[in-house]
């Protein structure tokens, strides 16, 4: 599994910064979650927790997922220390195999743009999804100021809408919901919501 970058940065992730911007994101995922308290959700690169821990109480399970271990075990402190009962982690990447699993809600925050193959990430999460379940996807809109090799520079809300429809979603809704300073490999950028339904 190639996260090394994430492996280590997991001890110091927690930023101020990075804290602030996931408070933005669970705001903005809560309004998705209505009526969610008896549906399992997956937090696909979940990370440190930082946005599905917001969540807990608005779920019935939580299972973080993520190809670094080291920022699992970050996430797995917190689980004990504020002794959430409802959340667990899971060490995987589903670009290289996707266990036997099933959710009615995943959520993915930020991950998207580290994965190379869209469609492909796309169509395992699909696939783990129960019939009627809903994909929700953060991530930063397209921005051409930004060229990395490893990392999208965001994405093109009609180019993401039609991945989606392509792997089988029914019906999909994006829409931008915060422009922030400095948030994007240090440039000014803005964020999307998507919302998926199988
Ligand atoms: C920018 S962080 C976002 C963390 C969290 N979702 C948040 O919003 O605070 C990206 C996370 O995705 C994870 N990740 C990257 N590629 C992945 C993959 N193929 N499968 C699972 N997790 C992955 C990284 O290990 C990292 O924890």
């Amino acid at each position: 599994m190639e996260n090394n970058v994430f492996e280590q940065m997991a001890m110091r992730y927690d930023t101020e910064e990075r804290k602030q911007l996931a408070k933005i994101i669970a705001e903005e995922v809560k309004s998705e979650l209505q009526d969610s308290k008896s549906k399992s959700l997956i937090d696909y690169g979940s990370g440190t927790g930082l946005v599905s821990l917001e969540l807990t109480d608005l779920v019935d399970t939580v299972l973080l997922v993520d190809s670094s271990k080291q920022m699992l075990e970050v996430a797995e402190g917190k689980i004990s220390r504020k002794g959430v009962t409802n959340a667990s982690v899971l060490y995987s990447d589903f670009t290289q195999e996707t266990p036997k699993l099933e959710a009615d809600i995943i959520f993915m925050s930020l991950v998207l743009l580290h994965i190379p193959d869209t469609i492909n990430i796309l169509q395992e999460l699909y696939d783990i999804l129960k019939v009627g379940g809903k994909l929700i996807i953060v991530d930063f809109d397209k921005h051409d100021k930004i060229n990395h090799p490893k990392v999208h520079n965001g994405f093109v809300h009609e180019e993401l809408e039609k991945q989606l429809s392509d792997v089988g979603f029914a019906s999909t809704e994006i829409r931008t919901f915060y422009h922030g300073n400095r948030i994007f490999m240090n440039q000014d950028a803005s964020m999307f919501i998507s919302s998926s339904i199988k």
